[in-house]
């Protein structure tokens, strides 16, 4: 049978790591060519090779999604390489937490930069290639945090929820170009690095709890009785952006087990 995303040419920003790694293997699984994208040269270079030993690597590319000279020039070498795009993955995203009236304001931009800003120059430079041949799929890694308010996380939700707008906004202005724009919300991804080494122990110390308990508390809050994986998302994330979702523009997707039903 035809893999349902054969040769399609991905870009998938913040692949070093996380969601976006495992997002880059599961395209490949499912055909795709892969352009992973980072600011970490380390860890891109790691998803590169293995990409490379499935033979779906297209183009590695050590870029910083907030420079928008970087992030033109490197939709120019893939478009001279590949003759186009197919589907962006606008993944990268950063997280600092802070109760507001202790907020940095130096950080709280830099979230709005790398969550939001960021992710409308990639989806700017995409759509222009995207309208040239007159299809292609963006597609937003958003959060729950996009739908309702998080707390300590009030610049992480602004640029979440700013980006669930801008995927609305796109979705309208790019409909009549056959590009469709979607984003998915999902929940809390336990396996991720920034669970593993960053949330648990914030958490436990903030409250004086164990890890277990920790990881107790959050999937209490989830319906379907267990955390996010990241093979919910990459399922959900092939599904949109393959040909069966062609009826599919402007939407925020929950993958969170129930947690979040608007
Ligand atoms: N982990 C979760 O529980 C969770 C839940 C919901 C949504 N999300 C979203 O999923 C996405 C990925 O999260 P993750 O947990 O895998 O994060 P992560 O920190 O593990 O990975 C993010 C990657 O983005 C890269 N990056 C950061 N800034 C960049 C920039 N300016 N340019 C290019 N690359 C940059 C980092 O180097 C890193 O490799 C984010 O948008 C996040 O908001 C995560």
């Amino acid at each position: 049978m035809e893999k349902i995303l054969k040769d399609k040419i991905t870009i998938i920003t913040g692949a070093g790591r996380g969601l976006g790694e495992a997002l880059s293997y599961g395209f490949a699984e499912e055909g795709a060519i892969i352009c992973p994208w980072d600011i970490d040269e380390e860890n891109l270079t790691r998803v590169a090779a293995r990409l490379e030993s499935m033979k779906r690597l297209g183009k590695k590319g050590n870029v910083d999604i907030t420079d928008e000279k970087q992030v033109s020039k490197e939709m120019e070498l893939i478009e001279s390489e590949f003759g186009g795009i197919d589907i962006l993955i606008a993944n990268a995203g950063i997280l600092y937490s802070y109760e507001i009236t202790e907020f940095p304001e130096d950080q709280w931009r830099k979230i709005i930069e790398v969550n939001l800003t960021g992710y409308f120059i990639c989806a700017k430079y995409a759509a222009r290639l995207m309208k040239k041949r007159g299809k292609g799929v963006i597609l937003q890694i958003n959060s729950k945090s996009g739908k309702k308010g998080s707390y300590w996380n009030s610049a992480y939700a602004a640029s979440k929820f700013g980006g669930i707008g801008l995927t609305q906004s796109m979705a309208l202005d790019l409909a009549p170009f056959g590009i469709r724009v979607n984003a998915i919300c999902p929940g809390n991804i336990f396996e991720s690095p920034l669970w593993q080494e960053s949330l648990f122990q914030q958490y436990a110390k903030k409250w004086n709890i164990s890890i277990e308990e920790v990881k107790r508390k959050y999937v209490e809050q989830v319906p379907l009785g267990r955390p996010c994986t990241y093979r919910d998302v990459v399922n959900v994330a092939i599904f949109l952006a393959s040909e069966r979702a062609d009826y599919m523009t402007g939407q925020a997707i929950n993958v969170t087990g129930g947690q979040e039903m608007r």
